[in-house]
């Protein structure tokens, strides 16, 4: 079965913004748009843990189209977590509601690092199932695929779950470098095959999330996590989609995650956005509504959006988006609100 690419996504605003090229309004999506604060999606996920929802095509695209269905958004966002593919190739990992994901065994030796085996299309025949689901039902909106960059992977499995400071991740990169290469190579190469599947089986841009980026030094980036990124992103490209780079805590790294390949550079809520964009150079940026402005008096939170929309006409192209992933206790109803004011805002204004 060969999916024929509908006509409308190449115009689609949030392609065109990807791409730096005038769009028709100001693309919006939200980070984790898909998730707990919407109560359609705790009626399907109920009693079905996380990992087993990852893995149900049927469900998977349900839950992707949740957001879309009732926001209007200008992208879709594939359901799934950045651990998923190392659970497909067989690490023994689960995510614990509340807590995130935790590595029953971490890897902290060569030997371990050997043991996890390379990513191949036929670990994850659910996700070539629900993508392709997925774009028959989404017409012209855009389905974003993702995967984890080989730091934010790197710090669960050698942490073995969430951590503050990634102490012992950042004591392996510094101590036992000969490890941290093969480890970060491991990840990159999963998360490079991991994308290609998804854009082989129809997604039309990729955001590799770095969340946790932001615990280095802009250095220590440069020397012991960028080039891993720089491979999955270049991989990607070659693929021929639009590329997001997106961290937290990354305000002296944007210069860097754009060098690493990136079409568009992810902006926390921390950085002011036209800093960020003097920090990009020729890339468009993505972001930064303070997450928590939902929480706001509507009047506000649309004014602080307007605020970053203008600054985002600075930009080479602007897709707006929060700073981080949407707050489970977030009222859908201040999202539509966000949604559709962001699609609306003078739409005839041109950027620079
Ligand atoms: O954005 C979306 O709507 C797509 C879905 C998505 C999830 N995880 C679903 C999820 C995406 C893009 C992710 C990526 C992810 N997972 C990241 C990078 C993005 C970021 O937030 O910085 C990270 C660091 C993880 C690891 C992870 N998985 C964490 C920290 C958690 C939260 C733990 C918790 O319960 O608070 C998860 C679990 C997770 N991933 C949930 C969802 C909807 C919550 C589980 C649930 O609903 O039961």
């Amino acid at each position: 079965m060969t999916a024929t690419v509908d006509p409308r996504l190449a115009d689609s605003a949030f392609l065109r913004a990807a791409r730096g090229e005038q769009p028709s309004h100001t693309p919006v999506w939200f980070m984790r748009q898909a998730g707990r604060s919407l109560p359609e999606y705790l009626r399907v996920r109920e009693g079905i843990g996380m990992l087993d929802s990852c893995m149900d095509a049927d469900l998977v695209t349900e839950i992707t189209l949740q957001p879309v269905r009732r926001y209007g958004v200008d992208a879709a966002i594939f359901f799934s977590d950045i651990v998923l593919p190392l659970k497909a190739v067989g690490v023994d990992l689960d995510i614990v509601a509340g807590v995130g994901p935790v590595v029953a065994s971490p890897v902290r030796t060569l030997d371990d690092v050997a043991a996890i085996p390379d990513l191949t299309p036929e670990h994850v025949p659910f996700i070539t199932q629900a993508v392709r689901q997925l774009v028959a039902e989404l017409g012209g909106t855009p389905l974003i695929g993702f995967a984890g960059a080989p730091f934010t992977v790197a710090s669960y499995l050698v942490e073995g779950g969430p951590s503050k400071d990634h102490a012992r991740t950042k004591a392996m990169m510094f101590g036992a470098p000969e490890v941290w290469a093969a480890l970060m190579e491991k990840i990159a190469g999963i998360a490079s095959a991991y994308l290609a599947v998804q854009v082989a089986a129809g997604a039309s841009a990729v955001q590799l999330f770095d969340s946790w980026a932001g615990a280095l030094t802009p250095d220590d980036y440069r020397a012991s996590v960028m080039p891993y990124s720089a491979r999955v992103l270049g991989e990607a490209g070659a693929l021929g989609v639009p590329r997001i780079h997106f961290g937290v805590g990354t305000s002296n790294l944007l210069g860097a995650m754009g060098e690493a390949g990136a079409d568009v550079v992810g902006v926390d809520w921390r950085t002011p956005l036209d800093q960020a964009i003097g920090q990009v150079g020729d890339r468009a940026v993505q972001g930064n509504l303070d997450p928590t402005l939902v929480f706001a008096p509507t009047e506000v939170m649309l004014e602080r959006a307007a605020a970053v929309i203008r600054s985002g006409r600075a930009a080479k192209g602007h897709i707006f988006n929060l700073g981080h992933g949407v707050i489970p206790s977030t009222d859908p109803d201040q999202l539509a609100r966000l949604t559709e004011f962001v699609q609306g805002y003078e739409p005839g204004l041109s950027w620079t």
